[in-house]
Order: structure tokens, then C-alpha cells, then sequence
């Protein structure tokens, strides 16, 4: 029997998704979305396991290598799928989590799903895990894991990072199974947040709810102290820098801004998603075309929204709306071969984003609620020439660290939101060199890889039993 993996992530995707190529030959994908983008890195660089999913249903698969990463698949089956991913993760902990920007749906056979999704995936992990090994487990879809793995595998030690918000009482007291989720991250030795303010929360709670003995940031329980920090995540700068420096790829960021017409180019980039403010960022940029802000040819919008969930309610009608709105104002605005908006509904490798990322002049994140946003850190992460304005919200994770250099907006408040992309259209290159510059001495100094050794070496620093 081998001796088990001595660092192990567990989360509920794998960093690769399976998908049926033109010819139906099947092959592997990066998965969408900032977890993946953030832990990646990280794992090739510390040869561990990656539990997770493959993102399709019903599919049995042995482990394998891809990528410089090990790779343990977790079984879904159709119903899990609806019930645990769909229904319990996407359904109802995202919405809640993300301020009840849609209502979470509370159903008894979508909890019954996650508390067995969860078990399996804990049992997946007490399999390949060595003796007294790091077990990382990521996010909101694998709350109830920590203490799970915790009963079967006392020797590990148990760390837990939640990459979305963490709510506030008020909202997080709707939920019927809320003592649970607690308990089960209180099974984890250091339980990280993106923000300062979401590690209070858990911990008031766990005061409020189980009755917990806590001290400053600590959850004191009989045997154990479970510390809660925050750890603001980041992005793979010198992939980043690496990527922006290929001649092919400030070739293509030439040629998308010649495709594109010439004006001001200003840039949206995220999953297809209701948090994200992307209606309200295209009803203002529409406006300013009514209001005489600006003019035809003057300025464009590229909006790339990678396709996200899309067998839920709520992701089906963003969608709608989405297309709705961007079919008007090109209608009302644009001319002939030139839309005022152009929307693309996929997903793109790499090399392309950051070519986007360096033909854009303006870069709009107006999330309405978001854990960090790694887009606006990988737009300033890209801009070593320091030139290009980011909008971004107060409501996004990175707001604290930006909002020196940022253009800053509530995406609630649409007048200020278009007098801010004007602001941001028109700042001179100055301004924008000083901006930029803040914000890019706190990505760097700030990246992916410091986060992770900063949350693993807080992890390995945890004391394992409270003194007596
Ligand atoms: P979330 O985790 O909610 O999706 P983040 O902004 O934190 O939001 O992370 C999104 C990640 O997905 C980033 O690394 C970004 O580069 C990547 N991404 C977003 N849109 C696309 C796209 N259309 N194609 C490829 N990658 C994308
Ligand atoms: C966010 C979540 C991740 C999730 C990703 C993509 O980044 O924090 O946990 O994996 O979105 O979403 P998906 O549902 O496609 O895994």
C-alpha cells in the first residue's frame, strides 16, 4: 500500500473539466472561475492530490496526472449533480452567501444531497491522504468536509478557505441547516476568509448559535481552538508576466484593437453571472450613448462571459436579459459592422485573455457582491506599461486592496456608475500611470503564491490541542 499524499486540496471541481471535442474525442479543459485560477498554481508548484469532480455526470474515472498535478476524481451521479451542485451549492448557499442578490431556494432533498456529496468526498480524502497530512479544503460547496474528515482522520491537519463571502447574521439565520454548516467547518484547525469582516462573522455566529467560547478571532471548543483569519487571495503574477510578454501575444492585443474599431476600448471579462453586475455596467454604458456622454465610434464594449451553470433558473434568465439588453442598445446605437457593444458568450484560453487584458483601456469589474475578483488583480497584474483605467466596485473582495488606484463605484448607483467610466474614459495617462502603480505594488508584493504560504504556514502553526 503506498504511503498517501503528504499535501492534499480538496474541492469540489478538478482544476480540469472533461469536454467532447469536434470530433467527439473527449479531453480536458481548465475549469472556469477564481478557485481554480488561484490553487492551480500553487498545487504544481507543491506536487500534491487534487480531489475533486469532472464536471460531468455519472462519469467513473481512475486517478491521472495532468497539467504537473495529481488528480483523485469523485464520482457525481445526474441526481447529484441537480440536487448537491445545482440545487444546495448554486441554489441556495450562493445566492445567500452573495447578499440575496436572487432568492436561495431551501429544500430538504437538496441539503440530504450535500450532506452526502460532502460524506463521499471526505471519504475520497481519508483514502489517498498520508499520515498526519495538510488537507486543504476549498470552498462553499464542501462545508460539512472538515469535520467529516475529522471523524474519520484525527491524525490530519485540516485547513478550510471560503473563496466567496461569508454573511452576515441577519442573512445567514435564514438558513435552516445553519448549525450544521458551522459544525462542520469547525472541523477544520484554520477556517480562512478572503476579508477580515467575514472571519468576525463566522465567529460572532458561532458564538450566537452553538453557544461557542470564543476569543478575539478564536473558536475555543473542548479539545481544539480553530483559528479564523482572513486571507485575501490573488492572482499568478509571473504566469501573467510571462503571458504578456510573448510577441504573439501583444501582436493579438493589436489586432483585437483594430477589430474593434479604434476607440476607447473598455473591457468586461467574468462567468455569467447575476453577482457580477453586468446588466447594470451595460444600462450605463448604454445611457451615455442616450445622454450624449458619448458618441458612436467613440468608445466600445467587449464583454466576454464565460458560460457558467446554466441549468440554473437564475443563470437562464441572466442570460435572457443579457442578450436582451445587448440587442437593444446595438440596435439603438450601433451602426453597420459597428456595435456598440460586442458580447461573447465563451470562454477563452490564456494567451487570449491577457491579450484582452492588454487591449483594454478601461477595465470594468462592477461585481454587486464578490469574494475577491481575481479579473480586476489579473487586468492590473498585466499592465506593466501602466497605462489603463479599472472601475471596480465596492462590493468586490478586492476593494480594500485597489481602492487607492481604482475608479471606484457602487454598481447600485447607475448615474454614478456612468460618471465614473467617464471619469475613467478620460483620465489622462498621467493619473492613470499613478493609479496603476499603487495597484500593482500591492499585486506583486501580494500574489497567489504569498497567499497560499501565508494560509499554510498559519495552518501549520495551528496548536493541535488547546494547553490545559
Ligand atoms: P469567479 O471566481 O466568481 O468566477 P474571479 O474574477 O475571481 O470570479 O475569477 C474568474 C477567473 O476565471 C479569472 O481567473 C478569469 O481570468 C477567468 N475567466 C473569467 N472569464 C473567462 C473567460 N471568458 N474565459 C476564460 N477564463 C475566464
Ligand atoms: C467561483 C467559486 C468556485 C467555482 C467557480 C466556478 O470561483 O468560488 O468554487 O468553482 O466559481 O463555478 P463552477 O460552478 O463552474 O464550479
Amino acid at each position: 500500500m503506498s504511503r498517501g499524499s503528504e499535501f492534499v486540496v480538496v474541492a469540489n471541481r478538478l482544476p480540469v473539466d472533461r469536454v467532447a471535442g469536434e470530433d467527439g474525442v473527449p479531453s480536458w479543459r481548465r475549469s472556469p472561475g477564481g478557485l481554480v485560477s488561484a490553487i492551480a498554481p500553487v498545487m504544481r508548484r507543491r506536487e500534491g492530490t487534487w480531489v475533486g469532480w469532472s464536471g460531468a455526470a455519472d462519469e467513473e474515472l481512475e486517478p491521472f496526472d495532468e497539467d504537473g498535478m495529481h488528480l483523485v476524481p469523485v464520482r457525481q451521479s445526474a441526481e447529484d449533480v441537480q440536487l448537491y451542485y445545482e440545487g444546495f451549492s448554486n441554489a441556495t448557499l450562493w445566492p445567500l452567501y452573495h447578499d440575496v442578490i436572487a432568492p436561495p431556494v431551501y429544500d430538504r432533498a437538496m441539503w440530504d444531497a450535500y450532506v452526502r456529496v460532502n460524506q463521499r468526498f471526505a471519504d475520497a480524502v481519508a483514502k489517498v491522504a498520508g499520515k498526519g497530512a495538510i488537507v486543504w479544503v476549498q470552498d462553499y460547496q464542501l462545508q460539512l468536509v472538515p469535520q467529516m474528515l475529522r471523524e474519520l482522520r484525527p491524525d490530519l491537519r485540516i485547513g478550510f478557505f471560503l473563496h466567496i463571502p461569508f454573511p452576515p447574521t441577519e442573512l445567514f439565520m435564514q438558513l435552516p441547516w445553519r448549525r450544521r454548516i458551522l459544525e462542520g467547518l469547525l472541523g477544520a484547525d484554520l477556517v480562512g476568509f478572503q476579508l477580515p469582516g467575514a472571519a468576525a462573522n463566522f465567529v460572532r455566529l458561532c458564538r450566537q448559535l452553538l453557544d461557542a467560547k470564543t476569543v478575539k478571532q478564536d473558536v475555543v471548543l473542548d479539545d481544539r481552538t480553530v483559528r479564523a483569519r482572513a486571507f485575501p487571495i490573488s492572482v499568478d503574477v509571473d504566469e501573467l508576466r510571462e503571458l504578456i510578454a510573448r510577441p504573439e501575444v501583444r501582436r493579438r492585443a493589436e489586432e483585437i484593437r483594430e477589430d474593434l474599431g479604434g476607440g476607447t476600448v473598455l473591457l468586461g471579462v467574468d462567468r455569467l453571472d447575476y453577482t457580477k453586475g453586468i446588466t447594470q455596467r451595460l444600462q450605463a454604458f448604454g445611457e451615455l450613448f442616450s445622454d450624449g456622454g458619448l458618441k458612436p465610434g467613440e468608445a466600445v464594449f467587449a464583454q466576454i462571459a464565460t458560460p457558467s451553470r446554466e441549468r440554473v433558473e437564475q443563470y437562464q434568465i441572466l442570460r435572457d436579459q443579457i442578450e436582451q439588453q445587448v440587442g437593444r442598445i446595438n440596435g439603438e446605437y450601433g451602426e453597420l459592422g459597428a456595435p456598440v457593444i460586442h458580447y461573447l458568450h465563451t470562454s477563452y484560453d490564456r494567451e487570449e485573455l491577457a491579450a484582452l487584458y492588454l487591449a483594454a483601456d478601461v477595465m470594468v469589474v462592477t461585481p454587486l457582491r464578490d469574494g475577491m475578483n481575481l479579473v480586476a488583480k489579473e487586468y492590473v497584474a498585466c499592465r506593466e506599461d501602466l497605462h489603463g483605467a479599472l472601475v471596480l466596485s465596492e462590493f468586490a473582495g478586492a476593494a480594500p486592496e485597489l481602492r487607492r488606484g481604482a475608479f471606484m463605484v457602487n454598481p447600485y448607483d447607475i448615474d454614478g456608475l456612468k460618471e465614473t467610466m467617464l471619469g475613467a474614459i478620460h483620465a489622462d495617462r498621467a493619473d492613470q500611470a499613478r493609479r496603476m502603480r499603487v495597484m500593482r505594488k500591492r499585486v506583486i508584493e501580494h500574489d497567489v503564491d504569498r497567499w497560499a504560504q501565508e494560509f499554510l504556514s498559519a495552518l501549520e502553526h495551528t496548536p493541535e490541542h488547546v494547553p490545559a
